[in-house]
């Protein structure tokens, strides 16, 4: 399986989807970009994610928040104090590693819920020293939150973090949109956008990086209803996962146990996904309670209530359900769903087989030779269905290799202007899935296309 990973990884890296971070100065751990392929398609789940999550609902409206936020956010919100990881440091390397992971790899027993003694004790008498062989320090919490200042200079300046979540931004801004958009309970709030940890475990790839960008809403409730909006919004993970082409026998939903669950949250499942490296979380869906809106009432001395309408003198604190969604850990699933090799007369072939609503390209248009002939012909083409669909123009290289290249980046369909289209004013279109050629009037390409894409099934 890890092989399978290598192979996603060399695809991503040889046709433009990831690169690592820093690439020409030697990387940056855990730290990767989004070439041109990549970055349309995590634009593709993000656009999902927001139409459905937000446009299609009377009840979501979005939001979005800035990155770096007053450090009494993170004071009140617990991060400051409750967001640690704890680590051990190799005394000879300095190198740093999480203590639990350490415990779990040797002794292959669970380190949820030790207490740093225990920890050490764990260590010290299983004679537990660093990958390196060297001896290790007493466990010590670590903050994951990136530390940075405001201010001309780093030692005057004010101190803040970048945000580890973009959950708070909501919660700050509860009044001003409750105030603004006169919603009822239930309702939403959503927003994308990056997040930060000082993650010290390596990565696997974008599964675990330093930056990273989340999808969350945090849905505003009335107590006695938080189970049932639990489970709808279990239901709406589920479905959108199914819609934007997960495989759904690689996704399992795991209840966390409550002294794995995060500082603020009552009940967590995880939607974990089965990656080449093993079973892992890929999204969170959380009850916080009330326990944000009130850290922050009591820190800011801002009222953030919610009036009965029925009876003005009653203000409540409303609960909330979270379901929290990485985009690049979303991308990483689509990839490992999507990748297949079959082999077509005695050739292997590659093809990423996305639904045709993620798919970077949706259509491909090449001419069948750099004739200028053909070349004008297939730009026309060109110009006319990009007002409908996401195509790319290529002219590189033999049609084979352009097929090969596109069912790469899996792009459904291609089109092919030949010499008979100079005459005819037909093309032929090829599906990527099953490699069937149809011959298609120009002028009926359009409604062709959408129509395939309409009936697109995986
Ligand atoms: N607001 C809740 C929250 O942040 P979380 O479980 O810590 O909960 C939510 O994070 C999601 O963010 C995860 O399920 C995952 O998809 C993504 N995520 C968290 N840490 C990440 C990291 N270091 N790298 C990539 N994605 C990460």
């Amino acid at each position: 399986m890890q092989d399978l990973m290598q192979k996603i990884k060399s695809l991503c890296k040889r046709r433009g989807f990831i690169f690592q971070g820093s690439d020409i100065y030697g990387g940056l751990a855990n730290t990767w970009d989004y070439g041109p392929k990549g970055a349309q398609l995590r634009k593709n789940i993000k656009d999902s994610w927001w139409k459905q999550a937000v446009e299609d609902r009377q009840d979501v409206v979005g939001l979005d928040g800035g990155i770096l936020m007053n450090k009494k956010v993170w004071e009140a919100s617990g991060h400051a104090t409750g967001f640690t990881d704890p680590l051990v440091e190799d005394v000879e390397t300095h190198k740093r590693y999480r203590a639990d992971h350490l415990i779990e790899e040797n002794l292959d027993v669970s380190a949820e819920g030790m207490s740093l003694e225990e920890m050490d004790e764990t260590i010290k008498e299983n004679d537990i020293i660093s990958p390196d062989g060297n001896e290790l320090t007493e466990p010590k919490l670590f903050n994951l939150m990136f530390e940075t200042s405001i201010g001309p200079t780093s030692d005057k300046g004010e101190k803040t973090y970048l945000r580890p979540e973009t959950a708070q931004a909501i919660f700050v801004n509860f009044k001003n949109v409750l105030d603004t958009s006169r919603q009822k309970l239930p309702f939403g709030i959503a927003q994308i956008g990056k997040a930060f940890r000082n993650e010290i475990t390596p990565g696997n790839f974008i599964f675990r990086t330093l930056e990273f960008e989340q999808m969350e809403v945090e849905y505003f409730l009335k107590e006695e209803n938080w189970e049932q909006e639990f489970e709808n919004w279990e239901q709406w993970m589920t479905d959108w996962a199914e819609g934007i082409g997960l495989d759904m026998e690689k996704l399992h939903k795991v209840e966390v146990p409550d002294e794995e669950s995060a500082h603020y949250a009552k009940r967590t499942i995880d939607f974990e996904f089965s990656f080449p490296f093993g079973q892992d979380e890929m999204w969170g869906l959380a009850y916080r309670t009330d326990y944000d809106l009130k850290n922050h009432q009591e820190e800011s001395g801002e009222k953030l209530v919610y009036p009965d309408p029925h009876d003005n003198s009653k203000k409540i604190t409303p609960h909330v359900v979270e379901p929290s969604l990485g985009v690049d850990r979303t991308l990483l699933a689509l990839l490992v769903s999507a990748y297949d090799e079959e082999e077509v007369d005695g050739n292997e072939r590659t093809v990423l087989r996305f639904t045709p609503q993620m798919a970077p390209n949706q259509v491909a248009v090449f001419p069948l030779m750099r004739k200028e002939k053909l070349q004008g012909l297939a730009k026309e083409v060109f110009e006319d269905i990009k007002k409908d669909f996401r195509v790319e123009y290529d002219e590189r290289g033999s049609i084979g290799k352009r097929y090969r290249r596109q069912d790469e980046v899996g792009t459904p369909y291609c089109i092919t202007v030949d010499f008979d289209s100079l005459d005819d004013q037909a093309v032929t279109v090829r599906d990527r899935d099953s490699m069937e050629q149809d011959r298609v009037q120009i002028e009926n390409l359009q409604e062709h296309l959408q129509e395939k894409i309409d009936n697109y099934s995986q």
